[in-house]
């Protein structure tokens, strides 16, 4: 048996060296030990020193594939004992399976894999619940907290607070390291113990309060919140006392919420020119007045969250439509179609196809943007039935202007637009699907289908059928 002692629990440059010398030297994962200094010593006095060695030297260098590495770094910050070990057999086992990081389906990949989220899950936790105190010392004001991370990422996430707080002096002490910034530089010191940190400060009602006004009793729901903000975090987090009360109270304050007057609404909303719709049953005539109208649309819900409506974009002749799904974040703020990331692919498919997009117009099935708020990120959502069959008046005036040969439907959402029903994009795509109006449907994946993909190969594929079905999708409207 090798074994291997590391300097520390996250010595992950003391575990790359190791790994590299032990595989070099031919030792198999099933003779290799794994240890940190300091740990309960199995093999009392016999126990090699730091990094294992085992006639590696003169072995050519080797290369890992990217995916491992990542998995790897967040892998070796995880409480699992078994870490070393695993990654170990990783690295071992692909010098005979280049491609095994990439099968979702073997075991040793699925645990890292899903080690390697619970420490990325445990990071994001660390970033939200952590909750300084006001203290001071010789050289004045000192933000401490104490912090129980559930797996070992206080050194990954110390750069995040660095940003964050880049003025403030400040402590976090954790029972495993302690991260310090001094508005300059961050150090770290041995774990703490939770009596080092101050206990309770004028920020504690700070927070208690902020909590209070943010939390909503219409939206309660206690198995989301609990999944959001684990039970575990509770004991440190002043606006965790709370919560108890807050649940219980909350049916007998909606139920008041609902009983006082409507509020105005929002600056935003109001603010937006005064414009007419399209009366209903009246044809647009101009494609200028669509973009104008979709402005005033009240259809459904969603204009009330997006910056505003946006139309399509082309000549009034183009013969070949496409439409996606609706204006993504970007599209959202510029006002025009497909000019973010899925507009890129769809940019260099249709150049790539020889269709050029200034022939063609380009619009979606919703008009607004459907999102929803993660901290400062908007995250689409995708649109509902309703949704789709709401906007579709809208499709249907341009359509009805364009009067194009050939509507191309991107994705599953765009599909329902068109074609009225759900229609699964790879069995129906390469056809010719007769349209009412008797223009033609071509159905193909989204854009945004494809920058989703995670596994190259199956990217490259499917960007390829893509770029097939642009073209048959050109020549069927020559
Ligand atoms: N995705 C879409 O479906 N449409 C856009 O305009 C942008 C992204």
């Amino acid at each position: 048996m090798t074994v291997v002692r590391l300097a520390s629990e996250t010595d992950f440059a003391g575990w790359r060296e190791a790994a590299r010398s032990l595989r070099a030297g031919g030792v198999a994962p099933e003779a290799a030990f794994w240890t940190v200094d300091g740990a309960a010593d199995l093999f009392g006095e016999a126990a090699p020193a730091p990094h294992a060695r085992s006639g590696g030297g003169d072995a050519p260098p080797f290369t890992v594939p990217r995916e491992f590495m990542e998995v790897a770094g967040a892998v070796i910050l995880h409480r699992s004992d078994e870490r070393f070990a695993l990654l170990y057999r990783l690295l071992w086992r692909l010098q005979g399976e280049p491609n095994l990081m990439r099968i979702a389906s073997d075991r040793d990949v699925a645990t890292a894999r899903n080690l390697a989220k619970q420490v990325s899950r445990a990071a994001h936790k660390m970033k939200a619940f952590v909750r300084f105190r006001l203290t001071a010392d010789a050289e004045g004001e000192a933000y401490v907290a104490w912090f129980e991370p559930a797996h070992r990422v206080t050194e990954l996430t110390a750069p995040f607070f660095a940003r964050r707080f880049a003025t403030m002096r400040w402590s976090i002490l954790t029972p495993d390291v302690c991260a310090h910034w001094d508005t300059q530089g961050l150090t770290f010191t041995p774990g703490a113990d939770a009596a080092d940190a101050p206990s309770e400060d004028s920020l504690e009602e700070f927070w208690r309060t902020y909590y209070a006004s943010i939390f909503n009793p219409a939206r309660l729901n206690t198995a989301q919140m609990q999944k959001e903000m684990p039970k575990r975090y509770w004991r440190n987090l002043p606006e965790a006392a709370l919560i108890p009360e807050l649940i219980a109270r909350a049916e007998a304050t909606t139920d008041a919420m609902v009983a006082q007057a409507p509020s105005e609404p929002q600056r935003r909303v109001s603010r937006l020119p005064k414009r007419e719709a399209i009366p209903e049953g009246v044809v647009a005539t101009s494609l200028e007045e669509i973009a104008s109208a979709i402005q005033t649309c009240r259809r459904c819900d969603l204009y009330m969250c997006a910056t505003q409506g946006v139309a399509g974009e082309g000549p009034k002749t183009a013969r070949l439509m496409f439409v996606g799904e609706q204006p993504g974040d970007q599209e959202d703020l510029a006002g025009q179609p497909f000019v973010g990331p899925a507009g890129q692919v769809l940019d260099r498919a249709l150049a790539e196809a020889g269709v050029p997009r200034a022939e063609t117009y380009v619009t979606n099935a919703v008009k607004h943007f459907k999102h929803e708020l993660r901290g400062k990120r908007r995250l689409h959502r995708t649109p509902d039935t309703g949704e789709v069959t709401a906007c579709r008046w809208w499709l249907d005036q341009e359509r009805g202007l364009v009067r194009p040969r050939v509507v191309v439907a991107l994705g599953a959402t765009a599909a329902l637009s068109v074609l009225g029903k759900a229609t699964p994009v790879s069995k129906f795509r390469q056809q010719a699907l007769q349209l009412p109006d008797q223009s033609q449907g071509v159905v193909t994946y989204h854009p945004s289908y494809l920058l989703r993909l995670p596994d190259a190969d199956a990217k490259a594929k499917a960007y390829a059928l893509f770029v097939e079905d642009l073209r048959f999708a050109w020549r069927l409207a020559a």
